[in-house]
């Protein structure tokens, strides 16, 4: 059943009646470009057919209620002042959007959300949820937000809500993802251009199942040592508000400034920034070769300088980079657990997937999940009014 379907079900099973509008939102893989959002580089990522939908009614009161169809639980709260409350967690997404949305235009609402997606698993549930229930909500109510706009608000919701101090990529994709392309992303401007990716290559991504549960204490502390880089270079090169300022000659001739393991974590974010420039050229030119490459040179960098993978997720670029056919690998998202991103030629799909399944499981003893992603559009409305 589809996904627009089974939530449409859940709704009718949770609160009786029709729901007046679905929305969905796609998770994310990021082709390239890791940790370097925050540092106001470059992205590229796209978004893919795992999603979350969000089945909406309004109310005549200003209360909400929030069915999980993935959980089984409920929530409700007032629109006016949603808190967090620690039994039901994924319920602080949409408050967080809710707080947010912050609209005279906003009322009572019955929600159900439903996903078809690997939760925490690294390809953006988060995102997908916030971005699915800003959209449906602005729709509902009839506010006017932009795609950017959006954007910054469900990131708000996850900084200020949520508490994880995440950069703009995974929902700028969720939003403004496009079928078929990657989505080059300037996270200092905001300025975007969608990039085709050739039909000959499939986008693979593999699970390595292992928990994330480190991330976001982990992710913040990386977080902390790139502005600390950036304030210790500001002594040579006063000039700068980011890493993203700093060219990688300019990092060559000031490293000397920076303590370890501030000096590699610069390291990573400056030429991971040169990376992603290359790699939109490569495949602007359709040298999937070369942008494979420098997929393999970031998890390189990933591993040794930023040090946020782990023994699975490089036994599972090693793995794949013996796959005749793979052109690159790299782990993506945030890192310490999660996913790889593989890009592989189409025909060489079955043969990624029996092989580096039956070698990761032999070695690990962890049953390998493999999704093969389409590259999809971003938030729609399924249903309107
Ligand atoms: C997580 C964050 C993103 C980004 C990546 C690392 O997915 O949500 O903003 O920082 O990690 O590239």
């Amino acid at each position: 059943m589809e996904g627009a379907e089974l939530v449409r079900e859940a709704f009718r099973d949770a609160f009786g009646g029709e729901p007046e509008l679905i929305s969905r939102a796609p998770g994310r893989v990021n082709l390239i470009g890791e940790h370097t959002d925050y540092n106001e580089g470059f992205v590229l990522p796209v978004a893919v057919d795992r999603a979350v939908w969000v089945a909406l009614r309004r109310r005549e009161d200003r209360r909400a209620r929030v069915y999980s169809a993935n959980f089984g639980q409920w929530t409700e709260f007032d629109v006016d002042s949603p808190r967090k409350d620690p039994s039901v967690p994924w319920a602080d997404y949409p408050k967080g959007v809710v707080s947010e949305l912050r609209s005279s235009k906003l009322g009572g609402f019955d929600m159900a959300i439903w996903g078809d997606m690997p939760l925490g698993a690294g390809l953006s549930s988060s995102a997908a949820i916030e971005v699915s229930v800003a959209f449906g909500l602005a729709s509902l109510f009839g506010m006017e937000v932009n795609g950017k706009e959006m954007a910054l608000l469900c990131q708000r919701a996850e900084n200020r809500f949520v508490g994880v101090q995440c950069g703009i990529m995974d929902q700028f994709v969720a939003v403004l993802g496009k079928r078929g392309h990657a989505l080059f992303l300037d996270c200092r401007d905001l300025v975007y251009e969608h990039v085709p990716i050739s039909e000959g290559v499939s986008v693979v991504v593999c699970n390595s199942g292992v928990s994330r549960e480190l991330a976001s204490s982990a992710y913040n502390e990386r977080r902390a040592q790139c502005e600390e880089a950036v304030r210790r270079v500001r002594e040579a090169l006063p000039e700068i508000g980011a890493l993203r300022d700093v060219s990688p000659e300019e990092f060559e001739a000031y490293k000397h400034l920076l303590p370890e393991p501030i000096g590699r974590r610069a390291r990573h974010v400056v030429y991971e920034n040169m990376r992603v420039l290359s790699s939109l050229e490569l495949l602007r030119r359709g040298d999937l070769k070369g942008f494979g490459r420098l997929m393999y040179e970031s998890h390189r960098s990933l591993k040794e300088d930023y040090e946020v993978s782990g023994p699975e997720l490089d036994l599972l670029v090693e793995l794949a980079s013996s796959v005749e056919g793979t052109l690159g690998a790299r782990l993506t998202g945030a890192g310490f657990g999660g996913c790889t991103v593989n890009l592989v030629e189409r025909e060489a799909v079955r043969t990624f997937e029996e092989f580096v399944g039956r070698e990761y499981e032999a070695r690990t003893g962890i049953r390998l999940e493999v999704y093969v992603c389409e590259v999809s559009d971003g938030a729609k409305l399924e249903e309107g009014i």
